[in-house]
């Protein structure tokens, strides 16, 4: 697998060889890669190159592998719609990783889930193997909002919207933490916005302020909401990480 590092453009994009394009992209060894271009497995743009070493400029290449049709990345930053019943552990236990949903190239560039989501939580998850970019997204200085449609089991009203808006002190911290903005949709819908992304931070809440967690969907991460043509286990590129950025 490679390992998550800083694939930062440089300012001047230099050509590199197609089975090193192929290798860096996830496409296998590097003798893997050039046996895939030497055996006529690999178009570019729609031609097929069967020199290892032809050099083109790798962030937006359009080729396809074996018949798949790929955009290369240098870095990679996708979102995908997570099922329930997935783990974002990289070891997962007793459910499938949300790797799984992924295609293999993106399976071997090794991404990381930026933060987690539990293994019955919906919705929005980023993952990059761009590693200054996974530390920008995750660090606490930059709060960047986190909007969850929290279903509970108690009716909600306006003394747990107070205290969640308040602040709650939850068991492995005397701080307490306080949601953005709390807002009852309707008696057993909350939506929630967090800044920060405790463990289990939406069910400790909602337990602390003496209501339950049925069901838990992010919609939203800073200004990018779950895409309506996302159905849940599909993923995306987003191409765009000022989305979510704050
Ligand atoms: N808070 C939780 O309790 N669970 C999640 O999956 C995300 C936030």
């Amino acid at each position: 697998m490679l390992a998550l590092m800083s694939k930062k453009k440089s300012n001047t994009p230099r050509p590199e060889a197609l089975s090193q394009i192929l290798f860096m992209q996830g496409f296998g060894t590097r003798r893997e890669c050039e046996g895939l271009v030497f055996h006529g497995l690999v178009q570019v743009q729609g031609e097929v190159v069967d020199d290892p070493d032809a050099e083109f400029l790798s962030d937006g290449l359009s080729i396809s592998v074996d018949g798949m049709v790929w955009i290369c990345h240098d870095v990679a930053l996708v979102m995908l719609h997570k099922p329930a019943g997935y783990e974002c552990s990289l070891k997962p236990g007793a459910w499938p990783g949300v790797h799984n949903l992924l295609p293999v190239p993106l399976r071997r560039r090794g991404l990381q889930p930026v933060g987690r989501l539990d293994q019955d939580t919906t919705g929005l998850l980023l993952l990059t193997d761009d590693g200054p970019l996974l530390h920008k997204l995750t660090s606490p200085k930059h709060h960047v909002p986190k909007v969850y449609e929290v279903t509970v089991k108690h009716p909600l009203d306006e003394r747990q919207q107070a205290a969640l808006l308040a602040g709650v002190v939850l068991d492995d911290d005397p701080q307490p933490v306080k949601a953005e903005a709390a807002d009852i949709v309707s008696d057993h819908h909350l939506r929630l916005t967090l800044t920060q992304g405790k463990y289990h931070q939406v069910k400790r809440m909602l337990a602390a302020v003496g209501n339950r967690v049925e069901a838990l969907h992010r919609s939203r991460i800073g200004r990018l909401p779950v895409p309506d043509d996302l159905a849940p286990g599909q993923w995306r590129w987003l191409d765009d990480p000022s989305l979510v950025l704050p």
